[in-house]
Formats: C-alpha cells, sequence, structure tokens
C-alpha cells in the first residue's frame, strides 16, 4: 500500500495505536533527542513520537518533528505496507524464481526486470505538493535551514544534522540516479556537510563531477511515503535505483516532479525539498557526531552542500531520527532490509537457512547466519562470500551455525559458538574494506574481520571424535508437560 504523504502515514499509525503525540514545549537542542532515546530503548522500540510543539532557538518551530516512526518491526511493516516484512521478501523470491539466476550478478538483473514488470516505473509529473510553498535562495528569499527544527543529538555534536536525508544524485555519465541517506550537520542557514562515505554511490557520482569539474546538483528529501527513506538506506547494488525500488516496495510507481532550481527529480509527495549543489573540491571539518556506533565520530573533511531553494508542503512535518548506543530505531531499518534480501543470499548461497545482524553489532559489527551444512569448510565458503558482498563487506564478525539455531536468539548463538568451537581451528582472520565509522580498526577505511564456524564439525574438518549429540527432550513428553500446564501444543 502506498502512502500519499507522510502525514497519512502517521496517520495509519496514531489509528494502531503506534503513535503519541507530545503537546509539550520540547527543545530541538538535546531535549528532544533525550526523550527519543528513551522511547526507542523502550520494549520492542517503543512508539512513533510526534512533537507539535518543538522549539528551536527559543522559538516554536511551525513544523512538528516526527521520530522513532520506523522504530519497531511493526511499525517497519506498516511503512512498507505489510502485514509482516516476509511478505516482501517472499515477492523478492518469487521474482527470482520466475527464472533462477546462475550467478548474483544475473540475480540483481533479475531483480532489477521483475520490478520493472511490476510497474514500478517512476511517473512524471509537473505539479506537486512538495512544492506548494517555495523559497527559492537565488531570489533572494530568506527563509532558512534555521526554520527546520534540525536537532542537536548528543551533547558534543558540532551543531545540529539532519539526520533522515534522502540524498538524490545523478551519475553524469550514465545518467543512472541513486538516492542514499547521508547526514548532514548544518554550518549555517544555507550550508551543510555531505557525509557519504567513500564506498558509498553519493561519493562516487562526486567523485566524477570533480574529475570533470563541473558542479554537482544535489537534491536532498524528507518525508513522503516512508518507502523513499527506507528505500534510500537499503545497500542496493550501484545501478539499482531507489526509485524503481520504492515503486516496488510500495506497489505504486513513484511521481517525479523536476526541481525548481537544478535539473534533477525528486518525488512529488515529499515534505521538504533541499535543492542545492556541491562544489568539486570544497570540503569542511564535520563533526564530531554522536554515530551509529554509539561513539563520537572524529571531525573529518566532506564536502560542502550549497542551498538554492527550500520548497515543502504547506502541511509538512519534518522527519528525524537519533542515532547511538543500540538499540534506536536505525536497528529496525537494516533489519527488515536483510529480511527483505534473504533471497538474494540464499540464491548465491543456498545452504543459507537465516541471517540476521543483531543490534549490538550495530549493522556490520555483528552477522549471525544459519546453514544447512553438507560438506567441510562449507561455513568458511559462507562467510568469504559475504565478505565479498557489496555493504556485508564490512562485517566484522561473522558467526555460522547450523540450521536447528535459532539466529534471533542471540543468547542460543552464543551457546553454539561457545560449545562448538576450538578457536585456532574454527576461526578465520581475513583483511577487508572497513566501515568508515569503525573507530577500533589502525586506519580508518582497513580492517581485518573474523569468521567463527560455530558448526558441528564433519569429517574432513580435523575433528577425530565422534561429535556429541544436543540434549533435547521427547516431543511426547513436552506435549504432556504442555498439557498438564493447560498450555496449548
Ligand atoms: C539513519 C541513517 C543514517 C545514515 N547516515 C549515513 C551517513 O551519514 N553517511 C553514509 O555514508 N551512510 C549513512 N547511512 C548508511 C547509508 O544510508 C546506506 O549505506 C545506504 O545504503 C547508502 O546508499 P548508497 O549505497 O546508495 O550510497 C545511514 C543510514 C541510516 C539508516
Amino acid at each position: 500500500m502506498a502512502f500519499q504523504s507522510f502525514r497519512s502515514f502517521l496517520e495509519q499509525l496514531e489509528r494502531t495505536g503506534e503513535l503519541q503525540r507530545i503537546v509539550q514545549p520540547v527543545d530541538s537542542d538535546l531535549v528532544l533527542a533525550e526523550w527519543a532515546n528513551r522511547e526507542m530503548k523502550s520494549s520492542g522500540g517503543g512508539k512513533a513520537l510526534l512533537f507539535e510543539n518543538a522549539f528551536i532557538d527559543g522559538k516554536r518551530s511551525k513544523f512538528s518533528v516526527a521520530i522513532n516512526t520506523m522504530g519497531s518491526r511493526k511499525r517497519v511493516a506498516t511503512a512498507l505496507g505489510v502485514n509482516d516484512i516476509a511478505d516482501l521478501a517472499q515477492e523478492v523470491q518469487l521474482i527470482l524464481k520466475a527464472k533462477p539466476p546462475t550467478d548474483l550478478r544475473e540475480g540483481w538483473s533479475l531483480l532489477k526486470q521483475g520490478i520493472h514488470l511490476l510497474h514500478a516505473r517512476p511517473k512524471h509529473v509537473s505539479k506537486a505538493e512538495c512544492q506548494e510553498v517555495i523559497h527559492n535562495v537565488l531570489d533572494g528569499d530568506d527563509f532558512s535551514l534555521h526554520d527546520l527544527p534540525i536537532l542537536k543529538c548528543w551533547p558534543k555534536d558540532g551543531g545540529r544534522f539532519i539526520t533522515l536525508p534522502n540524498v538524490h544524485t545523478r551519475d553524469p555519465e550514465s545518467g543512472a540516479r541513486n538516492v542514499g541517506m547521508y547526514r548532514m550537520q548544518v554550518y549555517d542557514g544555507r550550508t551543510t556537510g555531505m557525509h557519504w562515505q567513500v564506498h558509498k554511490v553519493g561519493a562516487r557520482h562526486g567523485k566524477v563531477y570533480y574529475e570533470r569539474g563541473e558542479r554537482m546538483p544535489v537534491a536532498v528529501t524528507l518525508g513522503g511515503d516512508p518507502a523513499y527513506t527506507f528505500a534510500a538506506t537499503a545497500p542496493l547494488p550501484d545501478g539499482l535505483d531507489e526509485i524503481l525500488f520504492a515503486g516496488f516496495l510500495r506497489k505504486k510507481s513513484v511521481e517525479l516532479v523536476k526541481c525548481k532550481t537544478i535539473d534533477l527529480e525528486v518525488p512529488a509527495d515529499v515534505d521538504f525539498v533541499l535543492e542545492g549543489f556541491v562544489q568539486p573540491g570544497e570540503t569542511r571539518p564535520e563533526g564530531p557526531f554522536g554515530d551509529h556506533t554509539g561513539f563520537y565520530t572524529a571531525v573529518e573533511e566532506y564536502p560542502v552542500f550549497h542551498v538554492t531553494a527550500i520548497t515543502h508542503r504547506r502541511d509538512a512535518l519534518y522527519p528525524t531520527t537519533i542515532v547511538g548506543p543500540p538499540p534506536m530505531e536505525d536497528f529496525y531499518m537494516g533489519d527488515a532490509t536483510v529480511r527483505i534480501f534473504l533471497p538474494v543470499f540464499r540464491m548465491n548461497f543456498p545452504e543459507i537457512v537465516d541471517m540476521t545482524l543483531p543490534p549490538e553489532g550495530v549493522f556490520h559489527n555483528l552477522v549471525f547466519v544459519s546453514i544447512r551444512k553438507q560438506y567441510p569448510y562449507q561455513a568458511f565458503k559462507v562467510m568469504h562470500g559475504l565478505w565479498g558482498m557489496g555493504q556485508m563487506m564490512f562485517s566484522k564478525y561473522i558467526v555460522v551455525v547450523d540450521e536447528d539455531c535459532d539466529v534471533h536468539n542471540t543468547s542460543e548463538v552464543l551457546f553454539r559458538m561457545c560449545a562448538n568451537t576450538d578457536p585456532e581451528r574454527d576461526s578465520t582472520i581475513i583483511r577487508n574494506p572497513s566501515d568508515s565509522l569503525d573507530h577500533a580498526p589502525t586506519e580508518q577505511n582497513i580492517g581485518s574481520h573474523m569468521g567463527i564456524d560455530a558448526t558441528r564439525k564433519l569429517a574432513g574438518e580435523n575433528y577425530h571424535r565422534p561429535w556429541p549429540e544436543l540434549l533435547k527432550m521427547d516431543e511426547r513428553v513436552q506435549a504432556m508437560v504442555d498439557s498438564l500446564q493447560g498450555k496449548s501444543p
């Protein structure tokens, strides 16, 4: 189901008891973030919050602030118009099954074609809700970023940060579009940082513009159908268009409208559009920022975004999030991504039964994967394969367990890991690119990664004793005790 606006998504959350309105005045400088952090840490991710009286620099903002809107399994599913994320995984599976691909590249290209066939191709419109109000900076309009209730999230942050921006860019050579989520530090009312890390598609597009010495048009959208925001965070391979993917998720073509001051198109129903450009070669110190990792990331040089226009809906809402020590809202977004793309992983590794990135690992630091093991060293094959797939290259620890272990139960995985491994024999350490945010490696962006084979050992895996049997109660006795305790089987 497609939402016509971010507001209609929030109304749906409210109808299902998933949204709490806050009418008290709340300062967007730290106080709102602390309130949201407590909510995100509450059981199951708490509720979405709508702050109707957010204050910025002592003034009430005319825009309400929405946060934690995708911060639970139920809300991510609602955002993507399904009862359960498994329904979307099944659709991906069906596309791939239509003609089973022979390798991963073919798999992605099939997925792309399948998504096309599902009429996800965008449409072009000339009138758009996101342009109901137009502030053209080039014409001297003095509306600025200071008019938006942008949060300062943690005490030592370098300033206010736009934390849920969908950053639209285009490859000047192929014309391919990309939408990625890269935070933006507000420097003043008209300029921000553009934190696209070196491995990301926005950075690659930027490099092409820099080499050509051309100014790079960039459009940043906030809000609209939550499928856009979700798609921007999804680690799609370079070239698989997020707008197409969003159309597939919402089962409706995305309507695109031309920006007013730059040559890019954006979804017509979003709440805000920041139009602007990045100038080749120009960088500025960005940070510090209280990051996903739970630590402050250090100040680094990043490109600068210059605003040329801000357009918005008349009834725009400001969507945001905070990141920090887990679990946070982003865990549920990442978790849904893994579940949607599990069929793609399985296509290359049919032995994979299930996979998860537990919240403690903050995305890439920890991966649990269960496999149906048939032959020696199969767990190592799976680890190496995952390290070669897109952003899975960052995975710092991969633990492989047998199919009967529930990877979503961290305690069960740790039990298997402790019981089933001889550390020297069952681990491997490799060198690979590291997540730019990881502060532990000696050098930024490169580091070591560890794989642990916690599966039962087969002949040929340098284990020369009979493997013991895992304790399990008889099913008959279990049923008997269920009935004695009045539980249904
Ligand atoms: C809330 C949130 C904030 C993020 N901030 C950044 C960021 O500042 N820089 C970055 O490179 N990636 C950031 N990411 C991760 C990217 O959005 C993600 O890797 C995405 O796949 C990048 O898109 P791309 O592959 O099209 O470049 C963030 C993700 C989330 C959920």
